[in-house]
């Protein structure tokens, strides 16, 4: 089993977009995969349409998680279950901080399930705080959308900050561009720049695509109802990397 983290410190830069995306394509090509959604304004929840899973899960979690647990649904789509946000998460921070070893809880969680499941991907909130400590010490890779504005690449900048600082693994991080709209002069300098000199820089770009924002309209991934559309082609391209890289680890 492997855990997937879309994460950055940065809102709004395509996280719960891509997150809702490979879960999907995962499930599509075969993995048995959990979606958990640890932010909890429920963005990822919504696109999909959860059922209660009927699955008998046992007691093999650790006390404080037993509500978590209860909170493993399935989707409409095979091989994909969902954590969906839950109101608890807001003090997913709050029960971490009571714990010994706080970081280690989540990693701890899920290894819990790995019998059940091939990849948990986990889309995060934008902060920096106990959670997304959790979520970087749970993950075996670590991918974070970049739209290619100074801003964002400050932001990811400030990621590999807190890594160094915190005596974490940089090299589990993997950017990659989102929203990109290759006509602004902006994105492609950034573009350009950030090609020359990023470490493990993907090398699919998500075009800044109609097709993926009407994704709340369809509830439901790009890469189900507009598969072959520029944006259901790029996620399919960008679980391909990642999916060669995730083989590796
Ligand atoms: N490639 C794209 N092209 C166009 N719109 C996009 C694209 N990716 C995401 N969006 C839209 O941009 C908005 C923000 O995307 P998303 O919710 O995936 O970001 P996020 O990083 O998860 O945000 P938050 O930090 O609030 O959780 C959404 O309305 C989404 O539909
Ligand atoms: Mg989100």
């Amino acid at each position: 089993m492997k855990t997937l983290a879309c994460y950055s410190i940065k809102g709004g830069v395509g996280k719960t977009a891509s997150s809702v995306n490979l879960a999907y394509l995962a499930a599509q090509a075969g993995y048995r995969t959990l979606l958990i959604d640890l932010d909890s304004q429920g963005a990822s929840s919504f696109y999909f349409r959860v059922r209660p899973s009927k699955k008998n899960w046992g007691k093999r979690f650790f006390k404080t998680y037993e509500q978590l647990l209860k909170q493993i649904k399935a989707s409409d789509f095979e091989h994909l279950d969902i954590i969906p946000a839950h109101e608890s998460f807001r003090h997913f921070d709050a029960l971490l901080s009571d714990q010994g070893k706080r970081e280690l809880r989540l990693k701890r969680v899920l290894k819990g399930l790995k019998k059940e499941y091939d990849l948990i991907v986990l889309d995060c909130p934008p902060t920096l705080s106990y959670l997304s400590e959790a979520v970087f010490h749970a993950a075996n890779m670590i991918v974070v959308p970049v739209i290619p504005t100074t801003l964002s690449e400050r932001t990811y900048e400030q990621l590999q900050d807190f890594f160094g600082k915190h005596g974490l693994p940089t090299k589990m991080i993997y950017p990659f561009f989102s929203m990109v709209q290759r006509q602004k002069q902006l994105h492609k300098s950034t573009i350009e720049r950030m090609q020359d000199d990023t470490p493990r820089l993907l090398d699919t770009l998500i075009p800044f695509s109609t097709d993926i924002e009407k994704m709340g309209e369809h509830r439901s991934p790009v890469s189900c109802f507009a598969a072959r559309s520029a944006g259901g082609q790029a996620y399919e391209e960008l679980w391909q990397e990642i999916s060669r890289k995730l083989k590796k680890l």
